[in-house]
């Protein structure tokens, strides 16, 4: 992938400190906010910028992903989500999100015969489960499992040999779905099944999931474009916490395995993939539509650490288009099913629309993610709660590893190393002090 500076230098901002001016680059993007560069601020001016959460700062030059959080605009490569989600399957976008533009009919069959070949797990990898407690989280056995890839598949780890990128790149995205499956099996105490090639991705994955040795599970087309769907959904999202994990261990020069088992365990949080498990969690703890101004009032209480899992989002101040897309497959997938009116749904239903008419959520733009909805599809399929996250990990494999590969092909690229605001102690000498604060 060859980088041009998309940045046009025909502004500068100016900022003075104690009577110096500093002179900054102003960058345009092809769409969206531009970016002021402050590479040189602390050279010329010595000070930093501070910024916790980066909530005003670009950490990178990408060509990847595009948002528009106040429009609820989300694009692969300039392509739009709902588009995506309609006409292309999982793997088609892996390979959009990795090489830049959709394949052509030839392209894409011989990039689903290489991620096929990529399927199955060295058989040593069978131990690691068998040293996990049969209760741990599946997202748990997923850290671990895919650090330990590093370990197994050595002739890729060369992060400065391009063809060994593309070989990691394909190994995790196609293990990363054995891996959750297996997962998924030995928690529930069943013999792993083994991956089948001439199924599609999110048919093999509903497969190693749901058949075991006594019976083939029959897979549904509704059932597995829903799963090919929340897959595409999930893929990537820009700059997130686990993307911006990636890319962060990655520039260290860490192994593509490594760097992406970082990306999972940051992932794994309730405030970024882990709220699909904790929205459907919530809802069931709602209960019953009677209960939502109750949580609602907590939901807005400075007090009370209670959040309505499954809204708002950094970037979004509209309806999540992802959310959009779910909401709709989830009716699908229920009457699909034989779930008439699931009474999750009902309740998600009903404190989507109490909420999106609440002054607290309308001023504060806090709308229904992604996560609002996926859960209960996902429920309807078959799958418990502690697999949503896994699955989410499966999908973001590809966007992970399409922002790492940007990062190291980056000719700018340098070890992320941020700076702080440093509150401590001024010189010490050595000794015990009194401190009020000193409450051990
Ligand atoms: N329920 C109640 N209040 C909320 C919520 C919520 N779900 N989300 C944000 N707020 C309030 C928040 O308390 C804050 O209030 P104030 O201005 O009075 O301090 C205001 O809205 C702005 O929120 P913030 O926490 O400063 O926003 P953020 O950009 O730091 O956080 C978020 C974004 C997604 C972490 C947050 O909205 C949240 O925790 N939502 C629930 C968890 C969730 O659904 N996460 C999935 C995100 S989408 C998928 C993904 O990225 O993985």
């Amino acid at each position: 992938m060859s980088k041009t500076k998309v940045a046009s230098k025909n502004k500068t901002a100016k900022l003075t400190i104690d009577n110096k001016s500093v002179f900054l680059p102003i960058y345009h993007s092809t769409e969206g906010e531009s970016v002021i560069d402050i590479t040189n601020l602390h050279s010329e001016a010595n000070v930093f910028t501070y910024d916790p959460g980066f909530t005003s700062t670009a950490s990178c030059e990408s060509k990847i992903t595009f948002i528009d959080g106040n429009k609820g605009i989300l694009r692969y490569r300039g392509y739009d989500i709902e588009e995506l989600a309609k006409k292309s399957d999982f793997i088609e976008v892996v390979n959009l999100l990795i090489y830049g533009d959709l394949p052509n009919k030839a392209q894409l069959k011989k990039y689903k015969q290489l991620i096929s070949r990529h399927t199955l797990l060295h058989d040593q990898i069978i131990n690691f489960f068998q040293g996990f407690r049969r209760d741990a989280h599946p997202m748990a056995m997923m850290v671990g499992v895919m650090g330990a890839l590093s370990s197994f598949y050595q002739d890729s780890l060369d992060i400065n040999d391009a063809h060994q990128r593309q070989e990691a790149t394909r190994r995790i995205i196609a293990k990363a779905s054995t891996i959750g499956a297996m997962a998924y099996k030995y928690s529930i105490g069943q013999s792993f099944v083994s991956p089948k090639n001439n199924l599609s991705f999110s048919e093999n994955f509903l497969h190693m999931c749901f058949s075991n040795t006594a019976e083939e599970y029959k897979i549904s087309p509704i059932l597995a474009k829903a799963m090919d769907t929340i897959f595409i959904l999930h893929a990537d999202h820009e700059q997130n916490a686990s993307t911006s994990t990636v890319r962060l261990a990655g520039s260290s020069g860490a192994n593509p395995f490594a760097c992406i088992a970082a990306g999972v365990s940051s992932l794994w949080g309730p405030a970024h993939g882990g709220a699909n498990q904790a929205a459907l969690e919530m809802l069931e703890e709602i209960g019953t539509s009677k209960n939502i101004q109750k949580y609602l009032k907590k939901a807005k209480s400075k007090k009370d650490p209670f959040k309505l899992m499954g809204f708002g989002h950094r970037v979004y101040k509209n309806y999540d288009p992802r959310a959009k897309i779910l909401k709709n497959i989830c009716q699908k997938v229920l009457k699909h099913t034989g779930i008439k009116n699931d009474p999750i749904l009902k309740l998600a239903m009903d404190l989507e629309k109490i909420a999106l008419n609440d002054k607290y959520f309308i001023e504060k733009k806090l709308y229904p993610n992604v996560d609002f909805y996926s859960g209960i599809i996902l429920k309807a399929i078959g799958f418990p709660p502690e697999m949503f996250t896994v699955i989410f990990a499966i999908s973001r494999t590809a966007g992970w590893t399409a922002q790492w590969t940007e990062m190291i092909e980056d000719p700018i690229q340098k070890i992320g190393r941020p700076r702080q605001l440093y509150t401590g102690n001024k010189h010490h000498k050595y000794g015990y002090k009194r401190s009020k604060k000193n409450t051990r």
